[in-house]
């Protein structure tokens, strides 16, 4: 299967919609809070300018098949969601009521990565997702060395990524782009490994 990477930059708005649909295959918080928190998400991404990223489209369809962003501050991309303070209230009112316990594992969550990145001169990988049916060729692993070349070229010096412990295939691909475990942590209901890589 043949595929091409391209910067985020370069993806029509019209194509936010097919991230989101593609970042709901996560186990993670994110996706958890539902699909209009996700497509916010990346609307915000889209529009930072500090964010680095990429999506992978396949040749012969043009369909976009996976992406991956990296930040140098998350923080400032969750924050965002909470801009248009209306439409947020009304979700996290929606949220307490139908899934409370994603609200406290949210809760949890912005108190832990607060100051988490806190060095000028690093970048977190925040999410890398590949379509389930293209999963397992190396197109995830292939996502995150991009970021990897792309952060360098803008002359960030490190990488970080928190990853689940169960995560087998984002560990797997992110031990082999050469990060290192350095340490475990409990975020609630979630038990992640602190990953780092020189760039
Ligand atoms: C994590 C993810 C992006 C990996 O993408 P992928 O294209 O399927 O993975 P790759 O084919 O590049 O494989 C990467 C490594 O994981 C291993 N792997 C792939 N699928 C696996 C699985 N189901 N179980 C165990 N290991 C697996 C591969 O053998 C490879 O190992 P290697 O680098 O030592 O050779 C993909 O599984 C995904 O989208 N998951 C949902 C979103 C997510 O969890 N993202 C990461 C957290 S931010």
């Amino acid at each position: 299967m043949n595929y091409t990477i391209h910067k985020l930059t370069e993806l029509p708005d019209t194509l936010l919609p097919r991230l989101a649909e593609i970042h709901m295959g996560d186990r993670g918080l994110l996706s958890k809070l539902g699909y209009p928190f996700v497509l916010r998400y990346f609307e915000a991404a889209h529009k930072d300018p500090r964010v680095i990223g990429v999506y992978v489209q396949e040749n012969d369809s043009s369909d976009v098949i996976g992406y991956g962003i990296a930040s140098p501050e998350p923080e400032s991309l969750t924050s965002q969601l909470t801009t248009d303070k209306g439409w947020f209230i009304k979700q996290i009112i929606k949220l307490l009521f139908t899934r409370p316990l994603v609200f406290v594992q949210l809760t949890i969550s912005s108190i832990t990565i607060k100051g988490q990145m806190n060095q000028t001169d690093s970048i977190e990988c925040v999410y890398f997702s590949v379509d389930p049916n293209f999963r397992g060729q190396k197109i995830g692993r292939t996502i995150q060395k991009a970021l990897m070349d792309e952060a360098r070229k803008a002359g960030y010096k490190r990488m970080f990524a928190s990853i689940e412990t169960w995560n087998k295939a984002s560990l797997s691909a992110t031990l082999s782009n050469g990060f290192t475990i350095v340490k475990t942590f409990r975020e609630g209901q979630y038990l992640r490994h602190r990953m780092e890589s020189k760039l």
